[in-house]
């Protein structure tokens, strides 16, 4: 098997975030960003007005640069659609979605456009030049104190207020896709996935096309079902977690295995580091991350549940609340922890390779013989249809995955856990939706896909 460009390897129970996002289904935005360089703009002129100068940053659909505008003499900045995507029209007709739904939603909280145009067929849209940094910058060196968090997310959930109220669904929320302004105020960008209710909107996105950054993707997301307000509402309460612990609620070995999580896993208390207030932030957190869309609060309710929480944390009112609490006996919060899983954040020794997992051949056959292999070889044992196996490889299964899975689940009826290997990412949420708790795709590497069956089998144990 040859390696997925822009996948590496990773030992058993290592977080793996996707680093950008992916519109998954053909085509799809790669997923890195250095092995694909951008053209050389700098002195480019734009329509006559902006000169582009460097480059500010790169996401999964675009490389964004400061520009001088020439009249006005104020910086700006142009953010280009990516050459590797300018064949695909669904990306180009998002782009200029992204364009339309900026001109229509004017506030504060979201970035403004100033421009927007075509040069030499790439399109491109100059915005407000912002200055400070994203929330993914940020938390990579420190995470947030309640506090700051919880402002920022409350700033979010202004800007999910008003956009919600035009049928506007941002649909990736991320930190990398907010901004904390050296002013300290916070701007929502890149409304490139962007989803309205619309006959347009339904022809870019074909209703079973997953699309979203796996590791923030709601429940319905993962599923391929249309998006709603609420799971905008899923995916901030994703990033309030990120943002106290600089660490995702789930690690997971790969997209598929984050999208079963995010339907079968509740996400995990906040840590008590996260200082005085992690239980009512939690409470928070799990209406946020609510499974049911329908349970979730919505973006004005979000606002007022944080306000609540805000005024809990003021010192005077949380030393009484902290008393009451120590008074409750402490049984309050071992239920908590009793719920926390096994978590692979503390370091434990490597159990010994599980037993029982049966490879099967489905697809092409050397592929299989060779995953085989390469599973004895890690000492995790083989057994036949038959067999009681614990878990299920199914290698490539590219556009048969009920069929398959139902198949197999036949010759085996014993195995609870099963891996496919699929074509792409809406193929990994039909697997994950037909009870599949992970999926690879083809062309992943041999060592990888073992670490993934040996975290799997350990998880069943
Ligand atoms: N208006 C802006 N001012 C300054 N930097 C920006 C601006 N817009 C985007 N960026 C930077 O570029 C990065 C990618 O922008 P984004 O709109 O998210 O692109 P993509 O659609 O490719 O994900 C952001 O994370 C941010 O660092
Ligand atoms: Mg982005």
């Amino acid at each position: 098997m040859t390696r997925t460009r822009g996948e590496t390897p990773s030992q058993p129970d290592v977080t793996v975030r996707p680093p950008e996002t992916l519109a998954f289904g053909a085509p799809r935005p790669s997923a890195s960003t250095d092995d694909e360089l951008e053209p050389v703009r700098r002195g480019l002129v734009l329509a006559d007005k902006f000169v582009i100068e460097a480059m500010l940053g790169q996401g999964g659909m675009g490389a964004v640069y400061r520009a001088n505008h020439r009249q006005l003499g104020a910086m700006v900045a142009v953010k280009f659609m990516r050459s590797s995507l300018l064949e695909s029209k669904s990306v180009r007709a998002r782009f200029w979605r992204e364009v339309q739904v900026l001109a229509r939603c004017r506030h504060p909280g979201v970035v403004s456009i100033l421009d927007a145009g075509e040069h030499q067929g790439t399109p491109w849209i100059a915005m407000e030049l912002l200055h400070g940094e994203s929330w993914a910058s940020r938390i990579a060196y420190l995470s947030m104190v309640p506090s700051e968090a919880l402002e920022g997310v409350a700033e979010v959930f202004k800007v999910l207020a008003y956009v919600h109220k035009q049928n506007v669904i941002h649909r990736d929320l991320k930190p990398g896709n907010v901004m904390r302004l050296t002013s300290g105020a916070v701007k929502v960008l890149d409304f490139g996935l962007v989803y309205e209710e619309t006959e347009e909107d339904l022809r870019i996105t074909s209703p079973s096309v997953v699309i979203g950054t796996p590791a923030y993707m709601a429940p319905e997301q993962c599923l391929g079902r249309a998006p709603v307000p609420a799971s905008d509402i899923y995916s901030t309460g994703i990033m309030l977690y990120e943002l106290l612990t600089s660490r995702l609620p789930f690690e997971a070995n790969g997209p598929g295995d984050m999208m079963s999580r995010h339907l079968y896993e509740m996400v995990p208390p906040l840590p008590e580091s996260v200082g005085p207030g992690a239980a009512s932030i939690d409470a928070l957190l799990r209406q946020l991350t609510e499974k049911d869309p329908l349970r979730r609060p919505t973006a004005t309710e979000a606002l007022s549940l944080i306000e609540e929480v805000q005024a809990g944390l003021d010192p005077v009112a949380l030393a009484r609340r902290n008393a009451l609490e120590r008074a409750r006996v402490g049984g309050l919060g071992r239920e908590e922890r009793a719920l926390r899983p096994e978590s692979s954040r503390s370091p434990t020794l490597r159990p010994a390779a599980p037993k029982g997992l049966v490879a099967v051949d489905v697809g092409d056959p050397a592929l299989a013989r060779s995953l085989r292999g390469a599973l004895a070889t890690a000492g995790i044992g083989l057994v036949m249809p038959g067999e009681g196996a614990a878990a299920l490889v199914l290698v490539d299964v590219s556009g048969l995955v009920e069929d398959r899975l139902a198949t197999a689940a036949h010759a085996h009826p014993a195995a609870g856990v099963v891996l496919l290997g699929v074509a792409d990412l809406t193929e990994m949420a039909a697997a994950v939706r037909a009870g599949a708790r992970d999926a690879f795709l083809v062309g992943t590497s041999e060592a990888e896909v073992v670490s993934r069956v040996r975290s799997l089998l350990r998880r069943r144990s």
